[in-house]
């Protein structure tokens, strides 16, 4: 969604400063891009719908430089991507400009009564009004201005304004929108992302909803939108500078791919002790004795991370004596769901701004009902929503398709579970002491699967022009060959359908011919035979079995078109190891379509929008 980033310092230089942040945002997916830089007495802006690099080619090398600027990529909600509908937008004197991250829902009410006062607009974007009601309520104090004119406003924002007016200040508000402020040296900054203030500084205030801030080159001052001031600590964000480029590789998404092994071995780190064999969860905060009282867990997320705690479904009934749900968070929301007391939501997010999933949050808190999330986002709204905190310990994911988050949410739901287990009593402390030394192993599995990269290389280049894919798994790798189907569709626009095996001969039998890919994802557990049926009933109909399995026997390689071995693995490793092919499938695949594998079309990285 859209990406926010400002400066405010001593030097004239924010106008390189903004679009080097803009870059660094890329990956929330936008369709069109804008700065705003003051210079002297005049506000210098330049929009152009299309990429960043379109919008920098447009700025001439003797453009005007500044002290404040403000930058935005637009991910298009009211009105097309054109020039005229990205950011900044500004009022009818052209003194204030604003951007802005959300969606106002009541701006054609507030737009009307603004053209009624003898407002002209130019766009068609909700973000305009704001503009206008700046201008309308302003009387020399800036933040008073943005302050009313947030009054009455509807729906959700991070925004930032500035003004000719105050020339070293920039004021920023939010409600349900990511924002950041970044405190440096002789210079402030503002973002909706970690990864764009990187570059400058690891000290950060993240701002709650309902906050306000005003951001000078050498302070910030913060209140709540009644105006009333609010003390805030920052945090310091350990992550690198360099992990936000790409070292080397082709796409972040490779890279990310490549960056498993290590963060696996971070995640266990961080929650694990391998001398006494622990799971530990200090740092969250969760008492076991909490969880002795609950009687029913439901696991939330969106999209990838969904298919992952579908995963851990599959482990935590084997480990748990307890009911364990799972939904799309986008459904829970709206679906009347059981809510008492004595249950416990894990709510799942690479991002922790994923709307649907902070919805079915809020709406378990206000029923009393605790929430656990994990996130790989620190200071994100998951946070600051749920009552205890897991970090996965992935470092930033910047390619649109996730994939290391994936892996150590895998991870990291299953520490989740051996501990649930242990406080229960329901998992003893040999098959922790087993889990976690298989966990410990898992970096260096994934680490001898990577070498075989050129393996499904070879096997993409065999299949990358097809325009349908079907993927099959069963028990713990149904949701993995879920995934392996949304990774396909949504890097290489291949239609792609992940299915539980033994439904279909329920339906997309039906799509069985020669022509069709299947996926199967093989591992010898308890439905093992019942798998293999399925594969024979995909090759009595001339579809083309391509197996993923950790089982090489004379009866696979007999109905396999494609073979990818994998080593035989424990069921807390299985989906890990299994998850690799999927992701480089996917990848070589749209590599070999021409796609644009970090900022697929459409997609954005977080769905901070319902
Ligand atoms: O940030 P989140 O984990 O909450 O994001 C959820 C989904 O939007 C995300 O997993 C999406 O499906 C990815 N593009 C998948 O690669």
């Amino acid at each position: 969604m859209c990406g926010i980033m400002g400066y405010v310092g001593a030097e004239p230089k924010g106008r390189g400063i903004v679009l080097d942040g803009l870059k660094a945002l890329e990956y929330r997916g936008y369709d069109s891009a804008g700065v705003a830089v003051l210079n002297g007495d005049c506000i210098w802006t330049a929009k152009r719908a299309g990429k960043i690099d379109q919008l920098i080619a447009s700025v001439p090398d003797d453009a005007p430089d500044g002290r404040t600027a403000l930058g935005h990529t637009r991910w298009a909600t009211h009105g097309p991507p054109t020039d005229e509908n990205a950011h900044p937008h500004a009022d009818c004197t052209g003194d204030f400009v604003v951007i802005h991250n959300g969606i106002i829902e009541n701006f054609h009410l507030l737009k009307t009564s603004l053209m009624d006062q003898g407002h002209t607009f130019r766009s068609q974007t909700d973000t305009e009004v704001l503009a206008h009601r700046v201008e309308a309520f302003y009387d020399g104090d800036l933040k008073a201005a943005v302050l009313k004119a947030l009054e009455g406003v509807d729906g959700a924002y991070a925004i930032a304004v500035l003004s000719k007016r105050h020339p070293n200040e920039i004021v920023v508000a939010k409600t349900a929108s990511p924002l950041v402020i970044g405190l440096g040296e002789g210079a402030n900054y503002l973002a909706s992302g970690v990864p764009a203030l990187l570059p400058h500084t690891k000290e950060m205030v993240f701002l709650d909803d309902g906050e306000m801030a005003t951001i000078y080159p050498d302070h910030v001052d913060v209140v709540d939108l009644d105006g009333n001031g609010v003390d805030k600590l920052s945090q310091t964000i350990n992550w690198d500078a360099v992990t936000v480029q790409k070292q080397g590789y082709r796409h972040f998404m490779l890279k990310e791919i490549h960056e498993q092994p290590q963060a696996v071995a971070d995640t266990l780190r961080g929650h694990a002790d391998l001398e006494s064999y622990d799971v530990h969860m200090d740092e969250v905060g969760l008492d076991p004795e909490r969880l002795t009282e609950v009687r029913q867990i439901t696991l939330i997320a969106c999209g990838t991370a969904y298919h992952a705690c579908w995963t851990a479904k599959y482990l935590w009934q084997r480990w748990l004596d307890l009911p364990i749900n799972v939904e799309l968070a986008s459904e829970f929301r709206y679906s009347a769901p059981y809510l008492e007391r004595d249950s416990l939501v894990v709510a799942v997010s690479q991002s922790g701004e994923t709307a649907d999933t902070l919805a079915g949050v809020s709406l378990a808190r206000e029923h009393g009902v605790p929430v656990l999330g994990l996130t790989n986002s620190p200071g994100s709204a998951l946070e600051r929503a749920a009552e205890w905190t897991m970090y996965t310990h992935a470092g930033p994911e910047i390619g649109v398709a996730s994939t290391k988050c994936f892996m150590v949410q895998l991870e990291a739901l299953a520490l989740i579970g051996l501990f649930i287990g242990k406080a229960r009593g329901t998992v003893s402390g040999d098959d922790i002491e087993a889990s976690l030394n298989q966990l410990a192993a898992t970096p260096g599995a994934l680490e001898r699967l990577l070498k075989r990269e050129s393996e499904i290389e070879s096997l993409a280049q065999h299949f990358y022009d097809v325009s349908h894919f079907l993927y099959l798994g069963r028990d713990l790798l149904c949701p993995i060959a879920y995934e392996g189907a949304l990774k396909l569709k949504e890097i290489s626009y291949i239609h792609a359908e992940g299915y539980a095996a033994g439904e279909m001969k329920h339906g997309p039998i039906a799509l069985i011919d020669e022509h069709m890919p299947v996926v199967v994802l093989a591992t010898k557990n308890s439905v093992y035979e019942k798998l293999f049926s399925n594969i024979e009933e995909v090759k009595a109909r001339k579809g083309i079995v391509i197996a993923v399995s950790d089982t090489r026997d004379a009866e696979i390689e007999r109905v396999a078109d494609h073979l990818i071995e994998l080593p035989v693995s424990e069921p807390i490793v299985t989906p890990m190891l299994f998850t690799v092919p999927m992701q480089l499938l996917a990848y070589h695949m749209a590599v070999l379509r021409g796609t644009d594998v970090d900022q697929p079309r459409n997609l954005a990285k977080s769905v901070t929008v319902e």
